[in-house]
């Protein structure tokens, strides 16, 4: 099979990784890929960027491409996996209809109210004036969202009304975020854990992959900006069986039905992020409509199945009778970025120590990379992900912990706390 995988970030390197494995591929060509997908078995970058559709088309038409997978939401948004349908390729992501499910925090909200799907009370505001009397009603916390796309740059959690005004003013009057900023969502503020919970979507079924949490938070103790995050892991034990149950019959299951009842043939990777309280309810947080960046490269480090099955059968709408198998041994992914990381733009750093973050025991997937020569450099705001498995989480962050001090780059930063919760409970028994 020759498949072409679209995106260049740490969760395509790990797709690209695990693809790489299967004994059905025969080539694997990534638009347009990093230094690390490079490394892979019958892998090649190709010099396509996620925004060139008709490029990407044209690629895989002319190159017998017989199964594109893309990593990130914009080209999804854009309709690339409409385009590639209609030109007779099989694809795994949604097309521009199941898309705005990401692409728009409105629709998404509006989706979840027409089908009964738990998640904050919210109003949608092109208004300040409006905005800001909401505001006032209600009081703080609140939290104020783009609509649109906004490179996970878009939420304020807002602890005092002055912030959630300014937020307003900032998207609404500002164009902070552009055209994704004209709207904003306001909705309550929703306490609890937070967890990731991925599943891949067709024909009206679903197949649940393992659970994941990620750290969005930039600094130890969850402390800082809001970044697109800084290191995950699987499983996320807060999901245990009773909250399992609970989200697959009360989220999952009515997100699917009324993706068929809006008439969206929906193919590809569904990612709710959920909220849950401390009596384990789950409410929902956000759709995306792809794989989560980091919660991506320790999931796939615990999947045993072909991928390529899985894929192949989701982009052909048949996922009946599909199962996946997952390691008992949990994974974690830790986020190396650039110093300045997530609001610079800090290039070029030549970086060291990767073969001795290997030599550690850990699986490095690259993000922000770039060869300048023979010599890597960082290209990024997140650099890699330096993932590895274990007996158990303690195990496996022993082994990320070694990995990460290892490498080196001036202006490196990295959370030396991901898993922290998981990690208290392992070591409570619970
Ligand atoms: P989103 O891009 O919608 O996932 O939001 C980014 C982050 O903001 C989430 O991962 C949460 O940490 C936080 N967040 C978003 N919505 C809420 C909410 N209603 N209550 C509390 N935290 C939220
Ligand atoms: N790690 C969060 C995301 O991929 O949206």
């Amino acid at each position: 099979m020759h498949i072409l995988l679209i995106g260049n970030g740490g969760r395509e390197h790990a797709l690209a990784w695990k693809l790489a494995r299967s004994p059905r591929l025969t080539r694997l060509s990534v638009a347009p890929g990093n230094p690390g997908t490079a490394l892979e078995p019958r892998t090649v970058n190709v010099p396509i960027g996620i925004g060139a559709l008709d490029e990407l088309v044209a690629f895989a038409t002319d190159e017998a491409v017989d199964l594109v997978v893309v990593g990130p939401e914009a080209p999804l948004v854009a309709g690339l996996a409409d385009r590639l349908r209609a030109a007779g390729i099989a694809c795994v992501g949604p097309g521009a209809d199941g898309a705005r499910l990401e692409g728009s925090k409105a629709f998404a909200k509006d989706f979840m109210h027409r089908h009964g799907i738990p998640t904050a009370a919210h109003a949608s505001f092109t208004d300040v004036v409006a905005a800001r009397a909401f505001i006032a009603a209600h009081g703080a916390p609140i939290v104020v969202k783009a609509d649109g796309l906004a490179a996970g740059k878009g939420v304020v959690v807002a602890h005092d009304v002055a912030r959630a005004n300014a937020a307003v003013e900032d998207m609404l009057a500002g164009n902070r975020f552009g055209e994704a900023g004209h709207r904003v969502v306001i909705e309550s503020f929703l306490a609890g854990e937070e967890a990731s919970f991925i599943a891949l979507v067709a024909g009206g079924l679903a197949l649940p992959f393992a659970t994941s949490q990620d750290h969005k938070a930039r600094d130890e103790c969850d402390a800082g900006p809001n970044t697109g995050g800084m290191g995950a892991y699987s499983p996320a034990p807060v999901v245990d069986d009773a909250v399992l149950a609970h989200v697959v019959a009360d989220i999952l299951a009515p997100s699917v039905a009324g993706l068929v009842a809006d008439g969206v043939d929906y193919r590809g990777f569904l990612y709710i992020g959920l909220m849950i309280d401390s009596g384990g309810r789950a409410r929902v947080i956000e759709y995306n409509v792809r794989l989560g960046d980091p919660e991506t490269q320790p999931l796939l480090m615990r999947l045993d199945s072909d991928l390529v099955d899985l894929l192949a059968a989701t982009a052909g709408g048949a996922l009946e009778g599909v199962e996946a198998a997952w390691s008992p041994e949990p994974a974690i992914g830790v986020v190396i970025a650039a110093g300045d990381y997530p609001d610079g733009g800090s290039r070029g750093a030549p970086i060291s120590g990767l073969d001795a973050a290997r030599g550690a025991g850990c699986t490095v997937f690259h993000a922000g990379t770039a060869r300048q020569g023979d010599t890597l450099v960082t290209n990024g705001g997140r650099v890699l992900c330096v993932t590895a498995t274990g007996a158990d989480l303690a195990a496996a962050k022993a082994l990320t912990d070694a990995g990460a001090a290892a490498v080196h780059w001036d202006g490196a930063r990295y959370r030396r706390d991901i898993g922290h919760r998981a990690l208290a409970r392992e070591r409570s028994g619970s």
